[in-house]
């Protein structure tokens, strides 16, 4: 498939998305947000007051979601390779997470703080080559996981796409020895014929 016809066939299927037009009929920056919100609605890991990674923030609908539940004395610190709009009560940091210089300017913001949830929503850009994303998709995950290994507090919460295929079992058996609970979640606005998924682990065992 051309890039054209790719973005033409990505675009109609924005137009025909019902989350779409509601993510912007509520004012949302992405369809994403309602993944958040379903997987919130389940597994309650947001809470006020918490501090909040956002990992792969942009355009910043997850980052918009928690904001409005750490409020007023929470913090959400958020990381993409892309620019964001500045968006109200969220700290961003542009850059590589895989980076060692952007990770040290993660952890320079937090400085010890017991944090409660580490969030990842990256993902590659997908080439269609499944051999090529999926060690991708999967190396995102891994680095979100240790990222979170680090910096939780006692019985914080992390959530990441997860792709199914090789590695998958690999990681949650690897997040099962780390938290106390571990779920797969799809949620309805993740679409049906796509691999991705959302591990969600709760009560990290320090
Ligand atoms: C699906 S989007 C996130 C959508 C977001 N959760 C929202 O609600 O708007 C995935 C993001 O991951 C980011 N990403 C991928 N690899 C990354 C990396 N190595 N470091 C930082 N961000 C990365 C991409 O730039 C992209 O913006």
């Amino acid at each position: 498939m051309t890039q054209r016809s790719s973005n033409s066939r990505w675009k109609n299927r924005q137009k025909r998305d019902p989350y779409v037009r509601r993510a912007q009929t509520e004012g949302w920056r992405s369809r994403a947000v309602y993944k958040l919100e379903e997987i919130h609605g389940k597994d309650a890991i947001l809470k006020p007051g918490a501090v909040v990674f956002d990992l792969g923030a942009a355009p910043g609908g997850w980052s918009q979601y928690a904001v409005t539940m750490v409020q007023p004395h929470g913090r959400v610190i958020a990381v993409d390779l892309l620019s964001i709009e500045p968006l109200a009560g969220v700290e961003f940091i542009q850059g590589d997470f895989s980076e060692r210089a952007v990770l040290d300017r993660v952890l320079g913001l937090v400085d010890g703080a017991d944090v409660h949830l580490v969030m990842s929503d990256m993902a590659p850009n997908i080439s269609g080559n499944r051999s090529v994303d999926q060690p991708r998709c999967m190396y995102l995950a891994e680095l979100a996981l240790d990222f979170a290994g680090r910096v939780l507090g006692p019985n914080g919460h992390f959530v990441t796409k997860l792709f199914q295929g090789a590695g998958f079992e690999a990681l949650v058996a690897d997040a099962r020895k780390r938290f106390g609970d571990v779920s797969i979640r799809k949620p309805r606005a993740s679409r049906r014929g796509s691999r991705e998924t959302y591990l969600v682990a709760r009560n990290f065992r320090l």
